[in-house]
């Protein structure tokens, strides 16, 4: 049997062992879904309390159950290790390190070149090796393949690498690994054989694409589409308020055309380690060729000057009850960046939570996800446990993650001024609190 047969009827017959680098929100649940089809997994994290807590069966993952994860765990189905070394019995391997952003706003590829190095160390003839995180068009050419030929192996020939963007959309009740299809592009046509193969196993539906820069560039698309809406609804609520429309109303008509529109929301400002990030990957990518992607960097200002404008509302609500904002209290409700996620990464609420403090606030914030974050100084804030009395005691209400566990009936009900910025007010019963949305 050639190497490629052998890969192809090792994954096939479930023999092979899959290997996972990253163990975080993206990397977790792939593991999961890989032992339960019934392969051997092994996952590499560097932190030893990740690796510790899998090896446990326990699961720091909201959308993977400890109860899920366990039974996994006892069967010898999923292990976890620091150690690279553990991959040598690896027949795949799916990097899943994060790919954040430097204080400049430039990738900071540094995880992935580490994870890659470390990778090549131990790689074998007939491995399959797969790039997840999301990154600019042009890396598994431009990192991967090199460093792999520096230990002496060829895409194609001896090894099989492909990058796969991850999907996956925390807390979504409908869509998680094995139902959101799954975009793959290998370097040969032996290596897209090897890469529909292994996720076949897990995902439903597996697209193939002609290479892995096309990869790259689906999951760009995807993401520079949502932040460049984004940027057009929230720019349309700057616009919206400055003529006295109420741009939730706008929305709400305009979603009744059943063709050629799709709702936005605005909002507080974009959070979480994608949206807001993985379109800077490709303007980035665009400057080193002289292009300047301007839908990106319109998007990128409009998206990141919102918490600017929650601090206006604030501020002239406060003004309206002749008050500063230096002094008065103001309770946070909801720092995670998006709804029913325990996920601060990029969040929003850190922007307008610095403002504030800056301003002279006396802040408290609650988030049942949430217990503790650290703001810019590294100073740290605990959730303050919600209560009518926490609500009474607020000279202001900032709601900035519209959670779904929130009784919102009863936060207008005890609040004498909300700032909405997620209009998660609007079911409410008339009630004594002055209501401001964005
Ligand atoms: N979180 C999401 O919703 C989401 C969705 C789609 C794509 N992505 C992309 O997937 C990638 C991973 O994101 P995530 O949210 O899972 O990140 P994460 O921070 O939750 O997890 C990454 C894990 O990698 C580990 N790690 C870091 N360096 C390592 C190394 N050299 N070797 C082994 N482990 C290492 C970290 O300890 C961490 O546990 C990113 O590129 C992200 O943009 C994330």
């Amino acid at each position: 049997m050639s190497i490629k047969e052998t890969l192809l009827d090792r994954l096939k017959s479930r023999q092979a062992t899959v290997g996972i680098v990253g163990l975080g929100y993206v990397g977790l649940p792939l593991a999961v879904e890989f032992a339960v089809e019934g392969f051997t997994v092994i996952g590499i994290d560097l932190s030893p309390s990740k690796v510790d807590a899998i090896n446990r069966g326990e699961s720091y993952i909201p959308d993977i159950p400890t109860s899920r994860l366990a039974p996994l765990v006892a069967a010898g189905k999923l292990r976890a290790s620091t150690s690279y070394e553990a991959l040598r019995a690896a027949d795949t391997v799916s990097i899943c390190v994060p790919t954040p952003l430097r204080q400049t706003k430039d990738p900071d590829m540094s995880y992935v070149i580490d994870s890659v190095n470390a990778v090549a160390d131990v790689c074998h003839e007939g491995m399959l090796i797969v790039l997840e995180s999301t990154t600019y068009p042009g890396t598994t050419d431009e990192l991967v393949i090199p460093r792999l030929a520096q230990a002496g192996f060829t895409p194609g020939e001896n090894v099989f690498v492909a990058f796969s963007p991850e999907r996956i959309d925390p807390a979504n009740p409908k869509y998680g690994v094995r139902n959101t299809p799954k975009v793959v592009g290998g370097v040969t046509p032996a290596c897209i054989e090897a890469v529909e193969t292994l996720y076949s196993a897990a995902v439903d539906h597996v697209i193939t694409v002609s290479s892995p820069a096309t990869a790259e560039m689906v999951k760009l698309l995807e993401n520079t589409f949502r932040a460049v809406n984004i940027g057009l609804v929230n720019e349309m609520a700057l616009i919206c308020d400055k003529l006295g429309i109420d741009v939730w109303e706008v929305i709400r008509a305009a979603s009744s055309k059943p063709f050629g529109f799709m709702p936005f929301y605005p909002g507080p400002g974009l959070g979480g380690h994608c949206i807001p990030i993985d379109p800077l990957y490709l303007s980035w990518k665009m400057k080193s060729l002289n292009y300047n992607a301007r839908f990106i960097e319109l998007a990128s200002e409009i998206n990141t000057s919102m918490p600017h404008h929650v601090i206006d509302k604030v501020t002239t609500a406060l003004n309206d009850d002749c008050k500063s904002v230096r002094g008065s209290k103001v309770v946070i409700l909801g720092v995670a960046y998006k709804r029913d996620v325990d996920d601060v990464r990029e969040s929003p609420a850190l922007d307008v939570i610095g403002l504030l403090h800056k301003l002279g606030a006396k802040l408290e914030y609650h988030d049942p996800y949430v217990a503790r974050i650290r703001l810019e100084d590294e100073a740290i804030m605990e959730s303050s446990s919600y209560s009518a009395d926490l609500l009474a005691s607020a000279d202001a209400v900032v709601i900035i993650t519209d959670h779904s566990t929130f009784d919102y009936q009863h936060l207008v009900d005890h609040s004498r001024l909300i700032i909405d910025t997620r209009n998660a007010t609007a079911k409410t019963a008339k009630s004594r609190a002055r209501i401001v949305r964005i």
